[in-house]
């Protein structure tokens, strides 16, 4: 990446409250924070580690992926439970493997809710994580293309560099897409949609070994061995993550088996975004 300003001494702290099913919204965060310089960044998987306290930090970035053109469910229920900010800053940031739709303006709206003041967002396109679009030959691993992976590096700098004017107790300007306020007025999808695309799971128990990876990593808590995985279909929001993490492809669908899953970045992207 190019140069950026100056690290105060007295660094800026930040954290990145992050939801990411498959690691390539972690990849990019951790590529966020190693790439700032003018705050100290922590990672906090919002989802498995619950809401932390914000009170010592002077700037917060939410991340997620793109569930159904929209952020997933989850992050939402997190994000409800931060007690009310006053003004704190934020910035908001996600990957998407095929269209991004409303999710970063969404994830904006939400942290707004809360009382965030939201100084910039972006989305990164990325490979996809959603085994239909693989097993279909879309997992757009080539992407983010050098354009793409330029618009990130610029985002990263813009970041930092009013990030440095916040420590510098300079006035920082909030600017806001026309894009981004026509998709605010888009319909939001329903959000059984993704459920009901996944339908009913399967277990191929000549192939399940009862490892539990499944059930530990089921962000909704939906699945319970007994011994082999029970899925609580009332629980689950069709994620995939059962799909894409079981190590032996033992877990399926109507329509898909033993085919597109991706339980964790793939080397091209990791090559990108090294850090
Ligand atoms: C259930 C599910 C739904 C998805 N829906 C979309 C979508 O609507 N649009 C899109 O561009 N990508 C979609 N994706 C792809 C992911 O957003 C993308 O691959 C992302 O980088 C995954 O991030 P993660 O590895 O941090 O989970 C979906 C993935 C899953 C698992």
């Amino acid at each position: 990446m190019a140069g950026t300003d100056t690290v105060h001494s007295d660094t800026l702290k930040g954290i990145i409250c992050y939801y990411s099913g498959s690691g390539n919204t972690r990849l990019a965060c951790q590529y966020i924070a190693s790439n700032i310089k003018n705050v100290e960044f922590k990672l906090h998987n919002i989802v498995k580690e619950g809401v932390p306290d914000l009170a010592p930090y002077d700037i917060v970035g939410f991340a997620c992926f793109t569930d159904f053109i929209e952020p997933p469910y989850l992050i939402q229920a997190h994000l409800h439970k931060i007690k009310r900010q006053d003004d704190k800053l934020a910035f908001v940031f996600n990957t998407y493997g095929f269209i991004n739709g409303k999710t970063r303006v969404t994830l904006a709206k939400w942290a707004r809710e809360r009382g965030f003041k939201v100084m910039a967002g972006h989305s990164l396109h990325t490979p996809e994580s959603y085994p239909p679009m693989i097993a279909g030959g879309r997992g757009n691993e080539q992407a983010p293309n050098e354009k793409e992976l330029k618009a990130f590096n610029r985002f990263i700098e813009d970041l930092d560099r009013s990030c440095g004017l916040l420590g510098s107790g300079k006035n920082i300007r909030i600017k806001t897409r026309v894009a981004d306020m026509l998709l605010g007025l888009v319909p939001v999808f329903s959000r059984t949609r993704s459920k009901n695309e996944m339908g009913i799971k399967y277990v191929d128990t000549g192939l399940c070994k009862e490892c539990r990876t499944c059930e530990k990593l089921c962000p909704y808590e939906a699945i319970k061995l007994a011994p082999k995985p029970v899925f609580d279909m009332n629980r689950c929001y069709g994620c995939w993550s059962c799909y894409n993490h079981c190590p032996n492809k033992a877990i399926y669908t109507k329509k898909y088996r033993g085919a597109g899953q991706y339980p964790k970045p793939i080397e091209q992207l990791k090559n990108k975004l090294k850090v």
